[in-house]
């Protein structure tokens, strides 16, 4: 195949504007899939992703086109909408020549339309304009195309309009990415050379590690003796193929293509996103790697038996392995036991991954309050910690000056909201520091708020005060000092280090106050009464009571001697108070989970 045939590209968009759903149209459009086999979002093939309608993880897939007479590859690289998953997206940026930017018809140009623009401008990439759901009687592309049109500085000509759902347009879409997005470029003709950007690896138990990559130098063939280099590591290529959309094995992949390389290497943490292969006989400069993942939020995840502690670091290291954001290490507390404190993406990252351990390695586990990490620094010898474990947070602080990240955000919501929009900034502690307007309607808001107030509930607020309208999109900017500190919840007198959690110094009481409240909704009645209470800076400050659940010892006694009655009461009360001193109440799973309640 010539290299002038070939077209590299990803779709790139905020959640939901439909991207699977284009995908799945050009699925069908150049008979890569049958119309009859055809399952709704075929990319989307993690069970998860199916159920919630998301994507998590990208897939690259291969077609072949005929246009004009000629014969055409098209390389696709589907892209995750959610912000958690934003780092998916720079990672696929890096392995195309340009983009479909898609924007909904009816919502008009979201944050993250915008946080995904900006990333493929930066990787100098041809951008093409398309507004989806045109079929909707809701839409209001008139409008969206003057978003379009001022975002980009383009002829709104440039602009096609297309329903996803019909395929109405999609066919013209197919012919501008040809027609714009260009080839690959070769830049030599040595035959020595062989070089490709991993952007993405699988592990089979069978096959080893299977990297994703993309040629830009040379040809690779089964038998080739290659080279990570970062990991240092040489291996043999068992085999190679592209996605169509299922692994096909083919003699080779050359420069310009995406594929696939079996690498045979059962050692699961060689392979790293953003390594360069090459020909170790004749290596070229390796590619400047992807930025590193930052975790923004912390939880620590508990096996509930101990005896589940190996199968829940393997089945970490496991989807570790598909999923290099996730980052974990082990912890111990004295009434959890052994389990791992885990780095994610935010908090939707945090759900789909715990979810993946319960469904896909059948774990029971406790999950801690999410937690950002803070920096702490103590006054006087200056030594520094850095601390994700809300438990392992000192308690008075005295000694320490603390540092918690802050972010900038970019919010996109009908001017009409604004207002609203900045009341509603004071009591998370955001400064706002720009307001743009985006079109006749429409503004952009750009705000500084602590990492810690984003994670606490901001998106969901911000959702809910606009009916839905306002987007959001953020990035860390830096360390500022934090006025917070340790809120710990005792049940029947014990901590439980698995509720403690940072918060804000100015909003202790009220935060202490609501959490018991909710644990009193959410605990199960016991024999016995429960006492919970919230502990900060060295005293109780909120407390709430179940009562025991009644169980009368006399039901069973009709008329007769009231004496009687009152021993058998009396030594039910005994029997109460004696189990209450014994008691730990071991607190049910899902009231962590209700507890998390992150919609996000
Ligand atoms: P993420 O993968 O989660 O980022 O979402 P996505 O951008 O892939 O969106 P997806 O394709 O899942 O579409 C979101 C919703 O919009 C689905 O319910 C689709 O059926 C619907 N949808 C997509 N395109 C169209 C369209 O052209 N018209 C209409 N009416 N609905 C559409």
């Amino acid at each position: 195949m010539n290299l002038k045939n070939i077209r590299n590209f990803s779709i790139i968009a905020h959640i939901d504007h439909g991207k699977s759903t284009l995908a799945d149209r050009l699925l069908e459009l150049t008979d890569t899939i049958e119309k009859r086999k055809m399952m709704e979002q075929v990319l989307d093939s993690m069970e998860l992703e199916r159920e919630r309608g998301i994507t998590i993880k990208m897939q690259p897939v291969r077609m072949n086109y005929h246009y004009q007479g000629e014969d055409y590859i098209l390389n696709l690289i589907d892209t995750p909408g959610h912000i958690d998953f934003s780092y998916e997206v720079s990672r696929s940026l890096k392995a195309v020549e340009g983009v479909i930017l898609l924007v909904d018809a009816t919502k008009g140009v979201q944050a993250q339309t915008m946080s995904v623009l900006a990333m493929a401008r930066e990787a100098d990439l041809k951008i093409i304009p398309v507004i989806n759901k045109i079929d909707l009687s809701v839409a209001r592309t008139e409008e969206v195309i003057e978003e379009i049109v001022e975002l980009l500085n383009c002829p709104r000509e440039d602009i096609l309009q297309i329903s996803a759902k019909t395929g109405f347009g999609v066919k013209d879409l197919l012919s501008r990415v040809i027609e714009v997005i260009p080839s690959p470029q070769v830049e030599t003709n040595d035959p020595r050379n062989k070089r490709a950007l991993v952007f993405d690896f699988e592990y089979s138990t069978h096959q080893g590690i299977i990297v994703y990559v993309r040629v830009f130098d040379g040809e690779i063939m089964r038998d080739d003796k290659l080279s990570f280099t970062a990991a240092g590591e040489i291996f043999k290529v068992l085999s190679v193929g592209t996605f169509k959309p299922v692994k096909t094995e083919t003699d080779k992949l050359v420069a310009g293509e995406i594929g696939y390389l079996v690498t045979g290497i059962k050692e699961q943490s060689r392979a790293r996103v953003g390594d360069t292969i090459n020909n170790p006989a004749h290596p070229l400069p390796a590619f400047a790697g992807y930025t590193e993942p930052r975790p923004m939020v912390w939880a620590a995840i508990y096996p509930n038996s101990q005896n589940d502690f190996g199968a829940l670091k393997q089945a970490l290291e496991r989807l570790s392995l598909s999923d290099s954001s996730l980052s974990f290490s082990e912890e111990a507390s004295s009434s959890l036991g052994r389990g791992f404190i885990c780095g994610f993406l935010g908090l939707l990252h945090l759900e789909i991954i715990t979810e993946r351990l319960k469904r896909e390695f059948d774990l029971e586990l406790t999950v801690t309050t999410p937690s950002i990490s803070y920096q702490i620094i103590d006054k006087t010898t200056g030594k520094e910690a850095t601390i994700a474990s809300p438990h392992l947070f000192p308690d008075n602080l005295k000694q320490e000056t603390i540092l918690e990240p802050w972010a900038e955000a970019n919010i996109i919501t009908p001017t009409s909201y604004l207002e609203v929009i900045l009341k509603m900034l004071n009591a998370h502690e955001a400064l706002p520091m720009l307001t743009t307007t985006l079109s006749h309607s429409r503004s952009s808001l750009t705000i500084e708020l602590p990492l810690r107030e984003l994670m606490r509930g901001f998106f969901n607020e911000l959702k809910s005060i606009s009916s839905g309208y306002a987007s959001l999109s953020y990035h860390l900017i830096g360390l500022r000092e934090a006025d917070v500190c340790k809120l710990e919840i005792l049940i029947t007198e014990e901590v439980e280090p698995a509720l403690t959690r940072i918060v804000s110094r100015s909003r202790v009481n009220k935060d202490a106050e609501d959490l018991v409240e909710r644990l009193k909704e959410l605990l199960p009645r016991q024999l016995f009464v429960i006492k919970i209470q919230a502990q900060a800076l060295g005293r109780i400050i909120a407390s709430r009571s179940i009562s025991a659940m009644k169980k009368d010892v006399t039901d069973y006694l009709y008329g007769g001697d009231i004496t009687r009655k009152m021993k058998l009461r009396e030594k039910q009360k005994k029997g109460k108070k004696k189990m209450q001193a014994r008691a730990s109440m071991k607190i049910p799973h899902d009231v962590f989970v209700k507890l998390l309640g992150s919609k996000e």
